[in-house]
């Protein structure tokens, strides 16, 4: 299963800030995902990390200046500008910044940034007092309109003995803002819905039904559709996943929570992708205080719940409406059924049960089944490349038509 970033090229350029030795675990978080990292270091970065560290955990070797290729003097800067997925600073020192908003290119680094085409990634750090700096502001503002893109530093505790913006965020975050930037931002302008994990049902304080989702899928297609430039609204169940970065979270508990909430954005959505496990039934009555083991039997009556899918189908307007079908058999007949019965558009099936499949792996084998009759069967993929695929087709068939074969 290949990742986003397998053989991409990504250069990262490392500054001379307190945060420079952060660079080395973003370095090893890229590394793990197939890219091939290649580093440039400023004079004073290595004041701070050696450049040894840097070539060990990127197993190449590091350019720590303009005039230190082997032969002399050497055109590092311009091949690896040229080769570039993308580019990512971090951390990027108040020093960096302005040279870069002002076309200075007097080391490596600036120089090579001169040259680079592919998206750049600016990861400001530094005293709090520094950043809010006019200078500093300026250049950044300067920057953004030039198309670089800006990971806001975190507030916390610097340090410089403050407390205040200036932190370099996690290079996990950092990771993810950098593979966003290798999908087309084709969603960008349309607002996606996206539902995902489990509800809970209330029995007593201390007790629910509930069911086995992990909230995977749903999360996959939430940052999916964030990667490519949709304005994206999670409404989630209780997982244990963390948060989409530039998604709005919604969280609920129970299915009637999740109809308030998905009732509440539905209207303004284009594209509504419903992948959270919904119970069909509650408990009719919540007991006050705890059920106590009396009984040697104990019936528990249900009310059916609200069908939040099939209410969203009957209301749709001018939206593309998409549901999945987790079933246990007869997938064909079922997912059909669903789609048919609930007015979607499209619908992802998959067989539950399997272990490469469903509730709790990172892989789903899927069937889409389209409104106009098509079918689509998908191999075993990761649940982001499903994800990506499902926005791919979700793309083309609102564009009126698809591909001959699909
Ligand atoms: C101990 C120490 C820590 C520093 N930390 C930072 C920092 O976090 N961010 C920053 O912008 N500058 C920091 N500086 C200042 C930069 O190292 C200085 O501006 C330098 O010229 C940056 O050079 P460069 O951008 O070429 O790496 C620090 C300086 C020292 C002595």
């Amino acid at each position: 299963m290949k990742s986003f970033l397998n053989e991409k090229q990504i250069v990262i350029g490392v500054s001379g800030g307190i945060a420079a030795y952060k660079s080395s675990e973003l370095i090893r978080i890229l590394k793990k995902q197939g890219a091939d990292i290649k580093i440039i270091m400023t004079e004073n970065a290595g004041k701070f990390v050696g450049a040894l560290t840097f070539k060990a955990l990127s197993g190449q070797d590091v350019c720590a200046g303009l005039f230190d290729g082997k032969d002399g003097g050497s055109i590092r800067h311009i091949e690896w500008a040229e080769e570039a997925d993308a580019v990512v600073i971090a951390p990027a020192t108040a020093n960096i910044i302005g040279k870069l908003a002002n076309g200075i290119a007097d080391d490596a680094l600036s120089t090579f940034m001169l040259a680079v085409t592919s998206p750049v990634i600016i990861c400001p750090s530094m005293n709090t007092h520094m950043y809010e700096s006019r200078p500093v502001q300026r250049n950044l503002n300067t920057l953004e309109a030039d198309g670089y893109i800006i990971i806001e530093p975190e507030e916390g505790e610097l340090a410089c003995g403050t407390t205040g913006a200036g932190r370099l965020p996690e290079p996990h975050y950092i990771a993810d803002r950098l593979i966003s930037t290798m999908f087309p931002s084709d969603l960008k302008g349309k607002k996606v819905l996206v539902s995902a994990g489990p509800t809970r049902e209330p029995i007593d304080p201390v007790r629910y039904i509930s069911n086995h989702s992990s909230g995977k899928m749903g999360y996959a297609v939430a940052r999916a559709g964030e990667y490519r430039g949709a304005d994206v609204t999670l409404i989630s169940g209780p997982t244990s996943l963390p948060p989409v970065a530039g998604v709005k979270m919604v969280s609920i508990e129970s299915a009637c929570e999740m109809a308030d909430a998905v009732f509440d954005q539905a209207e303004n959505a284009d594209i509504i992708i419903k992948v959270a496990a919904v119970a069909d039934y509650h408990p009719k009555s919540i007991s006050e205080h705890k059920i106590k083991k009396e009984e040697d039997v104990l019936s528990l009556t249900l009310d059916k719940n609200l069908d939040i899918l099939k209410e969203l189908g009957s209301r749709k307007k001018d939206q593309f409406l998409v549901g999945f079908a987790a079933e246990t058999r007869d997938l064909d007949q079922n997912a059909l059924k669903k789609m048919k019965e609930k007015n979607l558009d499209m619908i992802a099936g998959n067989l539950v049960g399997g272990s490469s499949s469903g509730f709790g792996s990172d892989t789903n084998q899927v069937t889409l089944y389209f409104s106009d009759g098509a079918k689509e069967n998908l191999p075993v993929l990761t649940k982001d490349e499903v994800a990506h695929i499902l926005f791919d087709r979700i793309l083309v068939s609102m564009d009126g038509g698809r591909p001959a074969g699909k």
